[in-house]
């Protein structure tokens, strides 16, 4: 059964950056309420209401996954380590995006589903077959006829996008060759516990994984979860390694340790779920009390990454241009738009964070990429520049503490 454990109010969709503020944008605004589920059956934690994919994945969608130089080293390291399972290389990824996973592999090895128009036509003109469409059963069908069964499934930041997860677990068992391996990553539930990161809630995140829901789902797809590892990226996601159940893969011992892990930190209890919620309320309070304790004291804040995270923050705490002057973001198409619900002003860095500027305070809305952020910008801090992050606690970093942040 459903249960809801928190209310992170009224939402925007994140990716829906606006070019102009005009009375016609602005009543044409969608907002839909953002409350968080446990299933306390099957232990998946999801939204209550989903947004329809359509509304968020089309083709205006602004995210580059090769713009981060961080997230093109992981998938080179990734697609190295599964190169290296199979002589010969039938590769698919679903959720493409412009091409971040797939550039390291052969042209004629991989085919790509990507449902963001804009995203499916660059990789096309790269090479690569890219089918420009939702991930389900019948899109498997076609690309099976089409291409034949796969052995290396990748997918990176989308299994969690999908309202229906049906859909997508009986198209992969419909076309995963017997030896193949379905890998996939997504924002990890048991690091947003930790981090208190409730901002990993938003449209786009119909669900956050734990590996005890994983287990409950893949079950009645023929399908077992043969390896799992914890990583960094994304503030902490979890990469499930899944096969057909009679395929040769063993279990490794990793699946038990994590699964160890998550019972004894109690994620299949509701409970767990709901003392987190009281921690989110007072993380809120925290950050609105640092925040305004700037700006009376006459201090301009500049946002740090226009991240679709940092729109639950500002819109669930009530920060808009009034707190945050601007926000900078190194993403072209985010650039001279406003952000969503928030409507904050976006500006390239060289323009908004620059030296001349003076500027004493960021919010860190990029907190996933703290460490690099932090050591790109030590000349900031070294002249009395200071972040403000909420993750895990709401906090300033400067020039005094800054070592411990970046350990
Ligand atoms: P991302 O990590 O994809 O988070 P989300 O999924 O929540 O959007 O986005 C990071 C954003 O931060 C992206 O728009 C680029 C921006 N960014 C900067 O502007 N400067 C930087 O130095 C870094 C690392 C990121």
């Amino acid at each position: 059964m459903k249960k809801i454990f928190l209310n992170l109010g009224r939402q925007p969709i994140t990716n829906s950056f606006l070019k102009k503020l005009d009375k016609k944008t602005l009543a044409n605004e969608f907002f839909y309420n953002l409350k968080i589920t446990f299933d306390t059956n099957t232990k998946l934690v999801s939204l209550l209401n989903f947004v329809k994919p359509e509304k968020m994945f089309n083709e205006k969608y602004a995210h580059r996954a090769s713009s981060s130089l961080t997230m093109m080293n992981h998938f080179k390291k990734i697609s190295l380590k599964l190169k290296k399972k199979f002589k010969e290389i039938r590769c698919l990824e679903i959720g493409s995006n412009d091409g971040a996973f797939i550039r390291n592999f052969n042209k004629k090895s991989v085919i790509a589903v990507e449902p963001c128009k804009n995203l499916a036509v660059i990789t096309n003109k790269l090479g690569y077959t890219t089918y420009p469409k939702f991930w389900n059963f019948e899109l498997s069908e076609k690309i099976k006829k089409k291409h034949g069964k796969m052995n290396i499934i990748f997918s990176s930041n989308t299994i969690s996008h999908v309202p229906k997860l049906d859909e997508i677990f009986k198209g992969i068992e419909n076309i995963l060759k017997d030896d193949g391996l379905f890998v996939f990553e997504d924002p990890y539930i048991y690091s947003v516990l930790k981090n208190n990161s409730y901002d990993q809630f938003y449209d786009e995140h119909a669900h956050l994984f734990s590996l005890l829901a994983m287990k409950n789902i893949v079950k009645s797809y023929n399908l077992k979860i043969v390896n799992v590892e914890k990583l960094d990226t994304h503030g902490g996601s979890i990469r499930f390694y899944i096969s057909k159940i009679s395929s040769k893969y063993k279990v490794q011992k990793n699946v038990k340790k994590m699964l160890d892990l998550e019972i004894k930190n109690n994620l299949n209890h509701l409970k767990t779920y709901k003392l987190f919620a009281t921690r989110v309320k007072k993380s809120k309070i925290k950050l609105q009390k640092i925040l305004n304790k700037i700006k009376s004291s006459n201090n301009k804040i500049v946002g740090y990454g226009a991240t679709y995270k940092s729109a639950t923050v500002y819109n669930y705490c009530n920060i808009n241009a009034k707190k945050i002057n601007y926000i900078v973001d190194t993403t072209i198409n985010k650039q001279n738009k406003f952000t969503p619900g928030s409507h904050i002003k976006i500006k390239s860095p060289e323009k908004g964070f620059n030296n001349k500027l003076n500027i004493k305070f960021a919010f860190l809305g990029a907190w996933n990429f703290k460490r690099e952020i932090l050591k790109k910008e030590m000349n900031y801090i070294k002249n009395g520049g200071a972040f403000i992050t909420h993750v895990p606690e709401p906090r300033i970093i400067n020039l005094k503490n800054v070592n411990k942040e970046i350990r």
